[in-house]
C-alpha cells in the first residue's frame, strides 16, 4: 500500500449510504460524504431527499435541529435557526419568507434506490471566486448488480435483498482512510487473529478466488477450534466445524457474503463510504431467507446471534481505529492475496 493512496477517496465509485427502510420518515438526518455534510430526510410520501446540509442563510446545520413542515401540501425542512422563515423543498428549491424560489438554491444530492439500497456517487466540491461550488461526479463504475454472484447456494439462483428477511444493521465511523476496511474486508486471515474469541477460527483456506476488474470473489473455508477455551465460549453454539463463506467484492463499496448455514441462507452485506480521506462509515446488515422458528426464539438464538454480530464488529472497529496511518509492507502471509489483489486494483484508480 503506497502512502499517497491513503488519501483517495476513490470518486467515481458509486457509495451505498444505507437502506431505504433504515431512514425515518421526517427525521432530518446528517451524512458525510468525500468531505461534505448532507441532510437526508424521508418525507410522508417516502421519497428519500438530500441537500447540502449548510443553510445558505448563517450557515446553520439542517440536519441538527431541522424539522419539518408543509408548504402548499408539500413536506419541507424547516431551518433550525429561522425555520420560521426559511424551509427547503426536496428538489433544492428554497422558499423565504413564504415565497417560493423559481430555481433550486441548495445543492441537491442526487440519489437511487436499488433493491432496497440507497446509492449516490456524492459531489465533487472546490473553492471558486471565494465561493464552495459543486460539480456532478462523473461514475466510473456501474451500481454493483449482485444478483447473480457466484457461489450463491444451492437453494438460491439469485440474490434479491429486499425479498430477504433483514435481521440485523449496524453502522460505524471509524478513524481510518476506506483502504484500511477494505483490507481488513479481503482478509481471511483475520477471522483466526481479530476474531478469535468469536469466530474461533483455527485454521483458514480460501479458495476458488477469481477476479474480474473491480469485481473479486473467493471461498473462505474456516476450521473452528476445538481447545478448551473454544470449548467453553458461548459462541461455540453459533459457529459449525467447517463453515464456508463466499465473498463477493464490488470494489471499493460493497461486500456481500452468503452462508449456506444448515441448508439456510443468511447473507451479510458490508457497505462503506469515504467521509473524509481519514474517517469512513463501514456497515453491516445481516439478512436470512427464512424466519426464526418458535423454539429457536425462546432460546434467544436471534438475540444471541446478533450480540455475536456487535461483538465481531466491535473487534474489527478496535482494530481499525488502532492502525497507524502510514506504513510500509515489509512481510506478506498466505491468505493476504485477496486483499493485495484489492489494493492493486484501487492503486491505479485514477488511470
Ligand atoms: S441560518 Fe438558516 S435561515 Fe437563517
Ligand atoms: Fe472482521
Amino acid at each position: 500500500m503506497k502512502v499517497e493512496t491513503k488519501t483517495q477517496m476513490y470518486e467515481g465509485a458509486p457509495w451505498c449510504l444505507g437502506r431505504y427502510d433504515s431512514f425515518e420518515i421526517n427525521k432530518p438526518k446528517l451524512i458525510t460524504l468525500l468531505g461534505h455534510d448532507y441532510v437526508i430526510w424521508k418525507d410522508e410520501e417516502g421519497n428519500l431527499n438530500a441537500l447540502d446540509n449548510i443553510c445558505p442563510h448563517a450557515g446553520a446545520n439542517l440536519a441538527e435541529g431541522g424539522y419539518i413542515l408543509e408548504f402548499k401540501g408539500k413536506s419541507c425542512l424547516a431551518c433550525p435557526y429561522h425555520g420560521n422563515k426559511v424551509q427547503f423543498l426536496g428538489d433544492g428549491k428554497v422558499i423565504v419568507e413564504g415565497n417560493l424560489s423559481s430555481q433550486a438554491i441548495q445543492q441537491v444530492l442526487p440519489l437511487q434506490v436499488i433493491d432496497g439500497l440507497v446509492w449516490t456517487y456524492g459531489l465533487h466540491w472546490k473553492e471558486s471566486e471565494g465561493k464552495l461550488v459543486s460539480e456532478p461526479i462523473e461514475p466510473l463504475l456501474p451500481i454493483p448488480d449482485y444478483s447473480n454472484v457466484p457461489f450463491l447456494t444451492q437453494s438460491h439462483s439469485q440474490l434479491h435483498l429486499n425479498k430477504l428477511n433483514h435481521i440485523y444493521f449496524h453502522s460505524e465511523s471509524v478513524n481510518c482512510n476506506i483502504l484500511q476496511p477494505i483490507w481488513n474486508l479481503h482478509d481471511g486471515e483475520h477471522f483466526a487473529g481479530t476474531h478469535r474469541d468469536t469466530f474461533l477460527t483455527k485454521e483458514i483456506k480460501i479458495d476458488n478466488l477469481v477476479q474480474n476488474e473491480n469485481k473479486i470473489s473467493w471461498q473462505l473455508t474456516q476450521y473452528k477450534r476445538n481447545d478448551r477455551d473454544a470449548k467453553r465460549n458461548q459462541n461455540n453454539l453459533l459457529l459449525e466445524d467447517v463453515m464456508v463463506q463466499c465473498l463477493n467484492s464490488f470494489l471499493p463499496s460493497l461486500t456481500v457474503a452468503t452462508l449456506d448455514f444448515k441448508g439456510q441462507l443468511v447473507v451479510g452485506v458490508v457497505s462503506m463510504y469515504p467521509e473524509s480521506p481519514e474517517k469512513t462509515n463501514v456497515s453491516l446488515n445481516s439478512y436470512l431467507d427464512f424466519e426464526f422458528a418458535w423454539w429457536q426464539k425462546l432460546l434467544n438464538i436471534p438475540e444471541k446471534a446478533n450480540k455475536f454480530r456487535d461483538r465481531f464488529i466491535f473487534e474489527d472497529v478496535s482494530i481499525l481505529n488502532n492502525l497507524y496511518a502510514t506504513f510500509n509492507k515489509k512481510i506478506t502471509l498466505k491468505n493476504d492475496t485477496p486483499a493485495e489483489l484489492a489494493m492493486n486494483y484501487l492503486e491505479n484508480w485514477d488511470r
